[in-house]
């Protein structure tokens, strides 16, 4: 079996990281405006002010989009750009480009899947105290449901938050994103709960307000375990391993990057028992309500997967993270490469939650450039691709239910606290003169896509 007549094949980006125009048409700052300003914070004191420039090149990028052939495109919506103080006075100027955009994509058969929050939050809210306000849940809420509601038929397709773990652990634990503190587990835990609010109250409110045939999931991440060997206790391992609450992740107190945790609230209405073993007293105040309108029914999940760890049995019943091979394949960014997380990552997670999943980010940092003859000859990343959409294929064929799949990135853009020193996109930019030249990956993707991977 191939995949289905209905797959979807598309890419993804999202608003700091392309659109530029940073205080446009009545945007206020982001806390990611705010965060480049900062010494150190990003490589090269490199900024998103003029990114890729999509806010003005929109159009070219659309007609490069049909040209390879995607059928659709995950963006995000600039928060700032629509509430210029977070709630309030909507800005039209700024919900405009999104209609724009929109309306173009349909006039080019491409579907608008539209991600309310790709990590660039009003300034002004993040001096009220942002995500560890509770308020928080409901501006966000007001956010969603305001653009749910100008952009009505155009927008079929919803993520709520992108990345829940990273909002939390990057930008309040090590710092790393905006907006760059290191808070302690106290602060982490309500983050956290405040962004599955948040999340619960966004699906409410895009349900009350966009069209009626609307559809609506997250767009969470986490690290894709999968077997060592193919024997049944290594299988059951991992799947022991992708279920459980650890502490561990880079010595930390704390790993949010697992897959229950967040999840478990959304689809079980319940936080894993161990939350509360492990961290007690530090769990947030969890209100009457609260679980309820967190695990809102969803339509699907959505999951950034990259890469992951192969796990063994210890042969007690129990699992062990196996050590990686000496020279292992890795990512210009040092990710590694390990394609069969995309196999079992959403095996495991359709068998515990039971729904339908889109990949709504994949890919590589490459070592790219322009080569002499004027191409951009980036074979490792088709090498990449392939070796991942094989085992996505393998994933369908045992009947895990994936729906699509959003290939990170369309285009090279802001890798937020690397700038644009890594290059993610299957097209190339030269920041200096925003040209666009497609990479060979995105002419190879555009074969993949017209044979509905029969090429594989
Ligand atoms: C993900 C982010 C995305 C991009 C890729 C490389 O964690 O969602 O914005 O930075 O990693």
């Amino acid at each position: 079996m191939s995949f289905n007549s209905d797959f979807i094949w598309g890419a993804a980006t999202s608003s700091y990281q392309i659109e530029g125009a940073y205080k446009e048409d009545g945007k206020s700052l982001s806390i990611w405006d705010v965060m480049c300003e900062k010494p150190g914070a990003v490589f090269d004191s490199h900024t998103g002010k003029i990114a890729c420039d999509h806010y003005h090149l929109y159009k070219e990028d659309v007609q490069l989009m049909k040209d390879i052939g995607l059928q659709a495109y995950r963006f995000s919506i600039s928060w700032p750009r629509i509430f210029p103080s977070g709630t309030g006075k909507i800005n039209s100027k700024g919900m405009d480009f999104y209609k724009k955009l929109c309306d173009n994509l349909l006039e080019n058969n491409i579907t608008p899947f539209a991600t309310l929050f790709h990590w660039d939050l009003p300034y002004e809210l993040y001096t009220k105290g942002g995500f560890l306000n509770r308020d928080s849940t409901d501006w966000f809420a007001e956010y969603a449901a305001t653009v749910t509601k100008e952009l009505g038929d155009r927008v079929q397709h919803y993520f709520t938050i992108n990345e829940p773990q990273c909002i939390q652990y990057l930008g309040y634990g090590s710092g790393e994103h905006a907006p760059g503190l290191k808070t302690g587990l106290r602060d982490l835990l309500l983050i956290g709960h405040h962004l599955l609010l948040s999340h619960g109250k966004a699906v409410q409110a895009i349900r009350a307000n966009g069209s009626s045939s609307v559809q609506v999931g997250w767009a969470p991440t986490c690290s894709g375990l999968y077997p060592a060997t193919e024997k049944a206790e290594d299988i059951a391992a991992t799947e022991m391993a992708q279920f459980d609450v650890t502490t561990e992740y880079n010595g930390t107190e704390f790993n949010s990057f697992g897959l229950t945790y967040f999840n478990d609230p959304v689809y079980l209405g319940k936080y894993p028992d161990k939350m509360f073993s492990l961290f007690g007293e530090y769990m947030p105040k969890i209100e009457q309500e609260d679980m309820k309108i967190i695990s809102q029914k969803v339509d699907y999940h959505g999951h950034n997967v990259y890469n992951g760890v192969a796990i063994k049995s210890d042969g007690k019943g129990g699992y062990l993270y196996c050590k990686r091979d000496i020279g292992y394949p890795h990512t210009a960014m040092n990710w590694p490469v390990t394609p069969e997380c995309v196999r079992w990552l959403p095996k495991n997670i359709a068998k515990r939650y039971g729904v339908p999943i889109y990949i709504t980010e994949n890919g590589l940092s490459n070592q790219d450039w322009v080569a002499l003859d004027g191409k951009v000859h980036d074979s490792t990343r088709i090498d990449f691709l392939h070796r991942y959409f094989i085992q996505m294929k393998k994933a369908i064929e045992e009947g895990t239910p994936i729906k699509g799949y959003f290939q990170w990135s369309l285009l090279d853009n802001f890798e937020w606290s690397n700038g644009y020193k890594e290059r993610f996109g299957l097209i190339y930019v030269d920041y200096e003169t925003q040209k666009r030249t497609l990479k060979d990956s995105a002419l190879w993707y555009s074969d993949v896509i017209k044979s509905n991977g029969d090429t594989l």
